[in-house]
């Protein structure tokens, strides 16, 4: 019998050597004259693993990781094809505690399938969700997925179901699906790994949001830098459009839909929906003032849902197995699943799929093991560049839209990134105001300028110029830009700002030489 052996494509893998890895795994296949095939897998999300090779022994997967070239040839000898012991030898996969503990819905066939096998996605319950849909009318789909809670994976939480029932109820001869994957929040690589790992997944989640609103053309929006989620997506695309997936006539129905793959050239800001959707129509990345919503004109003028990768990706188990299945998981008004990324200075970094009301502390102590080098932890930001640094007094927030509001923080996109005890936090809040002063799309002053005079305001607080009277003055900046702001770049680098100063206010305080000169 054929052995098959995974090994990943995903970047977070190839960047630590996955491609040497197949190579010398295939030339070692070779001069053996082993019955194997490789099957370049996505990655199962555990960063401090990669490259994680697995073998299919007759009853599970056994994974072996982190694998270097160097290391093959050892493994062969070892008797790997066959689980065999090894230095590297982690056991089965599915019993490894980081997965074993996670709630895999959306990325339930990430790192498990051949991505760009519709076989194996067939195999793993993929397009039952759309089979579903297909035999029903819009406004049920919409119900189902308003039902199942689904709120917005990209940053603002917005309820996906209502969005989707606006632009069913848009009049419009041509409405378009928009999917974010500009993904520019720091900590973040969810959407990345959907697309790599699983990109039927979220072709099937456009189909559904296509056909709940009458939508048959739909876009992809992916950053530049991630060259391989755009090949992968492409492909993708042009197999299902092959197999009748896409196209005039969605698996023989009634409904046409196709897509293409667009990408980025690199802001910060094209991110938010109105930008992205100017950069898709070739004009430059500037925000767009609301109304109008984008879901009543939105691309070229027309109805649109802008959603996120992981939104859509979400919405075919919801399909698959209904509204109050997927609803069932989570806390409050945070339904579902969240695919946590953890990043930063943290021993076990990588991504983590569970139900929503896991608390910060154990998120950030117990599935990341703390810190990478071995200080305490000092501060976590959530939620990307515009998420508020807590500190451990506050690594009792559960982890949920409202909850992490109610601590002037927010989730955003779920990316964390922890930091040790040698973080500096007035550099940190520079860093935030420095950062929208170069992202801004400079529509509005209080982020244009505001950031600017952020940025100096924080040097003087650094040199020991009058420190009170310019803490006093960030502050109010910080107020200006989050009430005066069009949108949340400028409205919310308040939030990682004020929470440095609040929660860490000795790192504000100037060198006790300088303020004895003063
Ligand atoms: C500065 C800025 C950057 C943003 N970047 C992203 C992004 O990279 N990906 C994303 O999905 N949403 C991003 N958003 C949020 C989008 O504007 C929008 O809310 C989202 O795409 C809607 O999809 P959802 O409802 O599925 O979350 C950003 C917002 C702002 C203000
Ligand atoms: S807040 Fe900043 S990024 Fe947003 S519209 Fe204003 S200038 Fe542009």
């Amino acid at each position: 019998m054929t052995v098959t052996i995974f090994v990943p494509r995903d970047a977070a893998a190839l960047a630590l050597g996955a491609e040497k890895v197949a190579k010398a795994m295939a030339q070692e296949i070779e001069a053996r004259g082993l019955d194997a095939k490789i099957v370049r897998n996505g990655s199962r999300g555990m960063f401090w693993l990669e490259p994680l090779v697995e073998v299919r022994t007759e009853h599970e997967r056994i994974a072996y990781g982190p694998v270097k070239a160097g290391d093959v040839k050892g493994l062969f000898d070892a008797g790997f094809l066959e689980g065999g012991q090894h230095a590297l030898h982690l056991g089965p996969t599915k019993d490894i505690p980081f997965l074993r503990q996670q709630t895999r819905l959306t990325f339930s066939r990430c790192g498990v399938t051949d991505p760009l096998s519709l076989d194996d996605y067939r195999h793993y319950q993929g397009f039952k969700g759309l089979e579903n849909a297909i035999a029903m009318t819009q406004a049920q789909i919409v119900a189902q997925v308003t039902d199942s809670g689904l709120r917005g994976r990209g940053g603002a939480g917005f309820p996906t179901g209502i969005k989707w029932k606006t632009v069913m109820d848009a009049a419009g001869p041509q409405k378009y699906i928009v999917c974010n994957a500009d993904e520019g929040d720091s900590a973040t690589f969810a959407d990345r790994m959907i697309m790599e790992g699983d990109p039927f997944v979220l072709i099937e989640g456009m189909i559904i949001a296509g056909i709940a609103t009458g939508a048959t053309k739909g876009y992809v929006y992916i950053r530049s830098e991630y060259p391989h989620a755009i090949a992968t997506m492409t492909e993708a695309v042009e197999i299902a459009r092959a197999a009748g997936i896409l196209g005039p006539s969605v698996m023989g129905s009634m409904h046409a839909f196709d897509m293409e793959i667009r990408s980025g050239a690199g802001a910060y800001v094209c991110g938010e929906e109105t930008s992205l959707l100017n950069s898709l129509e070739g004009k430059r990345g500037i925000v767009r003032a609301k109304p109008p919503l984008p879901a009543l004109q939105g691309f070229l003028g027309r109805p649109t849902v802008v959603n996120n990768v992981i939104s859509l990706a979400s919405v075919p188990v919801i399909m698959d197995r209904g509204a109050a299945f997927y609803r069932d998981f989570g806390m409050g008004r945070s339904r579902g699943t969240i695919p946590i990324q953890i990043a930063g200075n943290v021993k076990y970094g990588g991504l983590y799929e569970t139900a929503f009301g896991l608390s910060l502390g154990e998120i950030v102590d117990h599935i990341g093991g703390g810190t990478a080098t071995g200080r305490p932890v000092k501060a976590v930001q959530v939620g990307g560049p515009l998420g508020a640094y807590f500190p451990r007094a506050l690594f009792d927030t559960p982890f949920d839209y409202e909850a992490f509001a109610a601590r002037d923080g927010l989730i955003g996109h779920a990316g964390i990134t922890v930091f040790d005890d040698s973080a500096d936090m007035l550099k940190q809040a520079r860093f935030a105001m420095e950062f929208c002063a170069i992202e801004s799309c400079g529509k509005c002053t209080p982020c244009r300028i505001g950031s600017t005079r952020g940025v100096e305001t924080a040097d003087k607080i650094r040199q020991g110029i009058e420190p009170e009277k310019n803490k006093a003055l960030l502050a109010d900046l910080c107020n200006t830009m989050k009430f005066g702001s069009l949108c949340a770049l400028g409205g919310f680098t308040p939030y990682p700002v004020m929470s440095a100063m609040n929660h860490f206010p000795e790192d504000f305080s100037p060198a006790p030489m300088v303020e004895a000169a003063e």
